[in-house]
């Protein structure tokens, strides 16, 4: 039977990890979902981040997905155990895909608040490369600003700006992309630090873990492909949904809206 993969995040950062997915493994079956209704998570206490990843993933399991990919850092960091025993099925995650990637000595980690409080980067980068020096750096103005189809303004350039400062200042020889919605301002990060520092995208690695469990494909599909294949499903404002994914990626199959079951309830 072919698997059929379920992705989720709290909204468009996700598309960075599918489409690397996409890239490694070609046009294989997806379902993603953003949550859209609660974006975003990092700012949210590690509670409610447990609880709407229980959720999250239960209707996940509800719509039979095989494999689960955790394409947001923030569920990874604080509730990877949940999701996992939720769902009953193999789980991918980015947070120990990044961790497998480092070479260098010294790190910084961009990431919401929430995963860089936890500290969860720090501690599976150390458990990979023992001494390693990690800086993680909490950036609250980045996902509300991508959200809002922000890539290279004013505002995005001097709040990404001010959050690099600490990690230039400490010499960092790579960064982590800690977020899944960062990829989509990779141009601008990468105009803002010393050419010298290598920009780490953990969906590499989630993109390599996957041949565990889905073989190593036999031929390399580039450029990527569209979103074909793929069911999008969010929480709320399909429409809106759908336009600032269309502008930032150039490509949006149709939008579903659904509704997770007991959200009412929760906040
Ligand atoms: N893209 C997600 C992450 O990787 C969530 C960002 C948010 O909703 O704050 O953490």
């Amino acid at each position: 039977m072919t698997p059929l993969l379920g992705i989720f995040d709290s909204g468009l950062g996700g598309f960075t990890v599918l489409k690397r997915v996409q890239e490694r493994h070609g046009n294989i079956p997806c379902l993603y979902l953003a949550d859209t209704a609660r974006v975003p998570y990092g700012e949210k206490k590690p509670y409610e981040i447990r609880a709407i990843a229980n959720e999250v993933v239960n209707w996940l399991k509800e719509q039979e997905v095989s494999i689960v990919l955790v394409a947001c850092n923030t569920t990874n960091s604080l509730a990877l155990d949940v999701v996992k025993n939720v769902s009953e099925v193999n789980v991918v995650e980015l947070i120990n895909s990044a961790a497998s990637m480092i070479v260098e000595s010294r790190v910084g980690v961009l990431a919401t608040p929430a995963t860089a409080s936890s500290k969860v980067y720090t501690d599976e980068i150390e458990a990979y490369r023992p001494g390693t020096f990690v800086l993680e750096q909490g950036c609250p103005a980045l996902v509300p600003l991508i959200e809002a189809g922000h890539t290279n303004s004013n505002q995005i350039r001097l709040a990404a700006s001010e959050y690099l400062k600490p990690l230039i200042e400490a010499r960092v020889q790579a960064v982590v992309l800690g977020c899944s919605h960062y990829p989509l301002i990779k141009s601008l990060l990468r105009e803002l630090l010393p050419s010298n520092v290598r920009l780490v995208d953990p969906a590499v690695g989630l993109a390599l873990q996957l041949d565990k469990f889905l073989g190593a494909p036999a031929i390399s599909f580039n450029p990527p492909l569209p979103f074909t294949n793929t069911r999008i499903c969010v929480t709320s404002e399909p429409k809106a949904f759908f336009r600032t994914a269309e502008t930032l990626l150039g490509n949006c199959p149709e939008v579903e809206i659904v509704s997770l079951r007991s959200k009412a309830c929760l906040f």
